[in-house]
C-alpha cells in the first residue's frame, strides 16, 4: 500500500491589494456591509492563473527541497483556466521546467480537495512526487460593477508537493460529491461573467459541508474533538462559523484567511493551509479536516493526519 505525505507548500497572490473602501468608490457598498456579511476586509486582484500557479509551485518545491525535474505529475485545480484550449497545467509544467503529466481539474471551490484525492490515487498506482496546485483569477470572469459578487471574489494560488510513502500515509478518509441539478446557482457561460444565487448557495453550502465533514470524520474513526485544525473553503466567514457550530468544532480551531484573501475558489484551502503551517499551528500527528463546496454544485472533505 502506498499513501501520500505533504512535504512542501507555497502560495502566490497578486501585488495589487483592493480594500473594501476601494470597492466602495465604484460600487454601492461599504466596508461595514462587506465585513459584517462576508468577513472580507481586503483581497488581491490581478495576474494570470498560470503565472500565480508557477510562483506558488516554485515556492512549494523550494520548501520540499525538490527540483521540478523530480516531479512526476502536476494537478492544477482551477475554474478560471487561462484559456479553453489548451489546459493551463501544461503552461505551468513548462513554466517550472518539469516533465511528466499535467492536467487541469475543475471542481470549482472543491477543486483542491478533489485534487488531493486524485493525487492520492495517482500515487497508489505508482506516481512519484506530485505537485497539486489551486490557482484562480476569479476577477477576470467577474462583472466588477455587480456588487453582489464583486465584493467576494479574489485572485491567488496555493501549491503543495505530495510524496509517496509506504503504508497508509496522511490521507485517513475522504468523500467527493456533486449535484449537477444545482448548476444554475453558480455559473459562468463561455465569454460571460459569474452569476451566483448567493442566498441559495449559502443555505446549501452549510448543509453539504456539515454532511460531508461528518462523513469524513466518521470514516476516519474520529469525532469533532479529535480535529485539531479545520481548513475550510473561504467563501464567507458566516458559512465557516455556521459549519463550525453545527459540527461542534470551535471556530478557533479553523484556519481563517478570508479577511485578507477574499474568496479565491480552489486556491482558498491551500492558502488557509499554508497560513496555518507557516504560523506554527500544525504539528506532526495533528488531524486536519479539509472541506470545500462550490459551483456544480460540488462539495468534498478529507481528513489528513499530519504528516502520517
Ligand atoms: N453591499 C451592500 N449591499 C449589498 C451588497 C453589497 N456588496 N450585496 C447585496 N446587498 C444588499 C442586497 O441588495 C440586499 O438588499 P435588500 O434587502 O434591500 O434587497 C441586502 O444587501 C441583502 O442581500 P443578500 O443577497 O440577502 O445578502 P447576503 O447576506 O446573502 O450576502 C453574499 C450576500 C455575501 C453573496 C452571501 O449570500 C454569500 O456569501 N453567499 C455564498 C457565496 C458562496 O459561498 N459562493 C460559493 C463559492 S463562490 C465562487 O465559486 C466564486
Amino acid at each position: 500500500m502506498r499513501g501520500i505525505r505533504i512535504t512542501g507548500w507555497g502560495i502566490a497572490v497578486p501585488d495589487k491589494v483592493v480594500t473594501n473602501d476601494d470597492l466602495s468608490l465604484t460600487l454601492d457598498t461599504s466596508d461595514e456591509w462587506i465585513v459584517e456579511r462576508t468577513g472580507i476586509r481586503e483581497r488581491h486582484i490581478g495576474g494570470t492563473t498560470s503565472g500565480l500557479a508557477i510562483e506558488a509551485a516554485q515556492e512549494a518545491l523550494r520548501s520540499a527541497g525538490r527540483t521540478a525535474a523530480e516531479i512526476d505529475n502536476l494537478v492544477l485545480a482551477t475554474t478560471t483556466p487561462d484559456g479553453i484550449v489548451p489546459g493551463t497545467a501544461p503552461s505551468v509544467q513548462h513554466g517550472i521546467g518539469m516533465h511528466g503529466g499535467a492536467f487541469d481539474l475543475n471542481a470549482a471551490c472543491s477543486g483542491f480537495v478533489y485534487g488531493l484525492v486524485t493525487a492520492a490515487g495517482l500515487v497508489a498506482v505508482g506516481s512519484g512526487p506530485l505537485l497539486l496546485i489551486g490557482s484562480e483569477t476569479l476577477s477576470r470572469i467577474t462583472d466588477m460593477d455587480d456588487r453582489k459578487i464583486a465584493v467576494i471574489v479574489a485572485d491567488g494560488a496555493g501549491a503543495v508537493v505530495i510524496e509517496p510513502v509506504e503504508g497508509p500515509g496522511s490521507l485517513l478518509s475522504w468523500n467527493l460529491n456533486a449535484d449537477g441539478s444545482l448548476k444554475h446557482l453558480l455559473k459562468c457561460e463561455h465569454g460571460g461573467t459569474l452569476f451566483m444565487d448567493g442566498k441559495e448557495v449559502f443555505r446549501r453550502a452549510v448543509r453539504v459541508v456539515v454532511d460531508s465533514a461528518e462523513r469524513a470524520m466518521a470514516d476516519a474513526g474520529l469525532g469533532p474533538d479529535d480535529i485539531d485544525l479545520m481548513v475550510p473553503h473561504q467563501a464567507n466567514l458566516r458559512i465557516i462559523q455556521a459549519a463550525c457550530q453545527r459540527l461542534s468544532i470551535p471556530e478557533e480551531r479553523a484556519s481563517i484567511v478570508i479577511d485578507r484573501y477574499g474568496n479565491t475558489s480552489s486556491a482558498s484551502i491551500p492558502l488557509a493551509l499554508h497560513d496555518a503551517i507557516t504560523s506554527g499551528r500544525v504539528h506532526d500527528g495533528d488531524n486536519l479536516l479539509l472541506t470545500g463546496f462550490g459551483g456544480g454544485m460540488t462539495w468534498a472533505s478529507a481528513v489528513l493526519r499530519w504528516n502520517g
